[in-house]
């Protein structure tokens, strides 16, 4: 059986909770495909010493291995930054469309949360959604998580790296973040975790029951 949930939207809206909910309400296999940018953004800058050299950059993309994205420190501002700059690169996310779209095509369900799955990995998915939650909403959520990792981090530079991030991120030529003209839309700024995770399970469940 084949069955892909495409989960998108803009940073720290709680795409990554809900899709890891989905796939373990479901059985089926998660991919956080933010983890193979931040990987190759990560990498690319410690090759290049803090600057991304983007040669280097697609070198590290297509040499990509399971193990780098199980390194440590992929989640800090900094990394998501050079995430967000790897990923404006075409050859960059050229490198890595296989292995998502084989991922998503697995056999058995899948769900992969990211910015461009419902409209470039994967547009024949059983189900889209697009998460948003407010901006105000989204930097206190994204400052509580790193806050607790790194006590020298502000509200205020958490809203600035999220604004640029999002900006970079709709402005690109390649896959530019946007909801697909398909997807549902949830909200979690007023929604609970269990709230926002049951909403989706409700939506997803009304179309697997279908298929
Ligand atoms: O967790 P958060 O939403 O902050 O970010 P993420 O999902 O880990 O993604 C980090 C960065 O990778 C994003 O800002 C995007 O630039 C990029 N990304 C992308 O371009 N396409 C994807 N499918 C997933 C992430």
């Amino acid at each position: 059986m084949q069955f892909t949930v495409a989960i998108d939207g803009p940073a720290a809206a709680g795409k990554g909770t809900v899709a890891r909910a989905v796939a373990e309400a479901f059985g089926f296999a998660h991919l956080d495909t933010g983890l193979l940018y931040r990987a190759v953004g990560a990498r690319a800058m410690m090759r290049g010493r803090g600057v991304i050299v983007p040669e280097i950059a697609v070198e590290i993309a297509k040499g990509l291995t399971e193990k780098d994205l199980a390194r440590e420190g992929l989640r800090t501002a900094r990394v998501a930054q050079a995430a967000s700059k790897v990923a404006a690169l075409p050859e960059v996310r050229a490198a890595l469309l296989d292995f998502q779209k084989a991922f998503a095509r697995r056999e058995g369900g899948a769900v992969l949360d990211g910015r461009d799955i419902g409209t470039v990995i994967c547009p024949d998915a059983e189900v889209k959604l697009y998460v948003t939650a407010s901006d105000e909403v989204r930097a206190q959520r994204r400052y509580e998580e790193l806050k607790a990792k790194n006590p020298e981090t502000t509200l205020e530079r958490v809203k600035i790296d999220l604004h640029q991030r999002d900006v970079r991120d709709a402005a690109r030529d390649v896959a530019p973040m946007r909801a697909p003209e398909d997807a549902l839309l949830l909200d979690t700024s007023e929604l609970s975790i269990d709230a926002a995770v049951a909403e989706a399970v409700a939506l997803v469940k009304k179309r697997f029951d279908k298929a």
